[in-house]
């Protein structure tokens, strides 16, 4: 991963690469951010007149390169655009803008940015947003590529974020976090971008089992045997199609001075071809990514292991294949779940409720005050509310807790009702309930399936993130194609509002 430290040196004695300055764009035209002083007058105060001659105008994703041509020792500069704001630029405009540098500057290995300094004096917030945005773009994933990218289009492999000073004991803090964060993201990136036919269920279990001992985690992999004993009905029903069997994962991690007691879920469909009930072709391949709930868990452990958060965590993880074998769970087959209930089958493509609800009734026995899961779950919720928003629902209070923690971190979130009449969809005639009702409020079904395992009493939450996990168009921002790593930095934001609130 690229290397993140603080510099309080002279933007014109610094032999970076290449210099990262922000510009913003006003409704007088472009102009300036703060940082940028010293390389303006480089160029002898005509930076901004050189940036608009090159048809920079400040909007974001905009990335318009100078080369100084011996003006400053850093060869290159980088005007990244922050967009149009009244009053102070945000944390997540930094963050993106400073993602946006990163992809830009393929082939400057060090890079010293100045993005941490748009409002003038740098918060720490701001400064880990800069830390996060450029670690983040400068994210690559090459495990499978048999030659290296060449050298003239490697992402940065060291960013120095310039500071008015490095000794400042919340700064040199936020730098570290910012880097742990990135570090958990690119875990959560790594798996998820791992093809299906390496990442299957027993090797997921075994690449989660190595983080969390890395981290200092209690890990128990139930295998299959396991899985029968325990009654994890579910769980096995999903991945009888398959010829690589099942797994759960517990990670464990208690805080000192913890007072509350979280479980965190996540979905762990290795790929998910719909089953019995087959996909279409057409894009099936990004059904590999159907584990993104599981690995931002497996992430979001390692990383409030590493900052040591004053909390008690339980995180269960189950994980399968979803595939039409001969052995395959089938339309009208009734299975029974962990906690006793029984659903009918009537879509195999449905298969994300149905492990995920062993996993939560596990998970609630062991009385946690919170449970947060999250899953690539619905395809209605990609139409309800697009890529980049994921869907919230479960107990309102906390529900809106943790939409108002996506917010503070810039990860898109939108509370979504669960309407009683939807529940009425999935009455089943011969069942429990029905793994599927009809086709309206899908997104809000799958909310109300997972309910039914919910016990009494614990406040949850259900994050459907099967637009915001997975990019499969262009990068943007700090977001490249493939695994996102959302939303692991809302998990850590809610886990940190619990640690203080309760
Ligand atoms: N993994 C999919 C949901 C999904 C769709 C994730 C698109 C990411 C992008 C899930 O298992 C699924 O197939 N859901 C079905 C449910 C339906 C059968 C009720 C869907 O959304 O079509
Ligand atoms: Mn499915
Ligand atoms: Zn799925």
């Amino acid at each position: 991963m690229t290397d993140l430290s603080l510099t309080d040196a002279d933007l014109a004695d610094l032999t970076a690469d290449a210099v990262v300055i922000g510009l913003l764009n006003g409704d007088g035209g472009p102009s300036l951010a703060p940082g940028s002083e010293t390389v303006d007058a480089a160029f002898g105060g005509r930076l901004l007149e050189a940036l608009i001659a090159l048809g920079g105008t400040g909007a974001e994703d905009e990335v318009v390169k100078l080369a100084t041509l011996g003006a400053m020792k850093t060869p290159v500069v980088a005007a990244v655009g922050l967009g149009n704001h009244d009053g102070a630029v945000t944390d997540e405009a930094v963050r993106r803008a400073a993602g946006a540098a990163s992809r830009a500057l393929g082939g400057r290995s060090t890079v010293a940015s100045t993005l941490a300094l748009v409002n003038g004096d740098p918060s720490a917030g701001l400064l880990q947003a800069a830390g996060e945005g450029s670690l983040l773009g400068a994210y690559e994933f090459s495990v499978y590529k048999s030659k290296p990218a060449p050298a003239n289009r490697r992402a940065p492999s060291a960013v120095q974020l310039v500071v008015p000073s490095t000794k400042d004991r919340a700064l040199k803090a936020s730098a570290k976090r910012a880097s742990a964060v990135a570090e958990a993201i690119t875990l959560c990136r790594d798996l998820i971008n791992t093809p299906p036919n390496y990442l299957f269920p027993a090797e997921f279990a075994a690449r989660a089992e190595r983080a969390g001992i890395k981290a200092g985690l209690d890990v128990e992999v139930l295998d299959e045997k396991a899985l029968k004993k325990g009654g994890y009905g579910g769980i096995l029903g999903v991945g009888m199609g398959s010829s690589r069997p099942p797994r759960l994962v517990r990670l464990s991690y208690r805080g000192r001075g913890s007072k509350t007691k979280v479980a965190l879920v996540g979905k762990g469909i290795t790929f998910d071809t719909g089953g019995i009930s087959i996909k279409p072709a057409q894009s099936m391949e990004n059904m590999k990514s159907d584990m993104s709930g599981a690995a931002a868990i497996v992430s979001t452990m390692t990383l409030i292991a590493a900052l040591k958060l004053p909390v008690e965590v339980v995180a269960t993880i189950p994980m399968a294949e979803n595939m039409p074998g001969s052995t395959a769970y089938r339309p009208a087959d009734i299975l029974t779940f962990r906690n006793g209930k029984m659903a009918e089958i009537l879509n195999t493509d449905a298969e994300g409720r149905v492990v995920l609800a062993d996993a939560i009734a596990r998970a609630c026995e062991d009385s946690p005050a919170y449970l947060v899961e999250t899953s690539t779950l619905t395809g209605a919720q990609v139409v309800a509310l697009g890529n980049r928003t994921a869907g919230v629902m479960g107990s309102d209070e906390f529900r809106d807790r943790v939409v108002a923690a996506g917010a503070r971190t810039g990860e898109g979130m939108w509370a979504m009702p669960l309407p009683p009449e939807v529940r009425k969809g999935l009455d089943s005639t011969v069942a429990d309930f029905a793994n599927v009702g009809d086709r309206t409020g899908g997104m809000l079904a799958g909310g109300h399936f997972l309910s039914e395992f919910v016990t009494e009493g614990v406040q949850w939450a259900h994050i459907d993130i099967a637009g915001p996990a997975y990019n499969t168009g262009s990068p943007w921002g700090y977001t490249l194609k493939g695994g996102t790593g959302v939303p692991v930095r809302t998990l850590l934001e809610v886990l940190e509002d619990i640690a203080a609130n309760g």
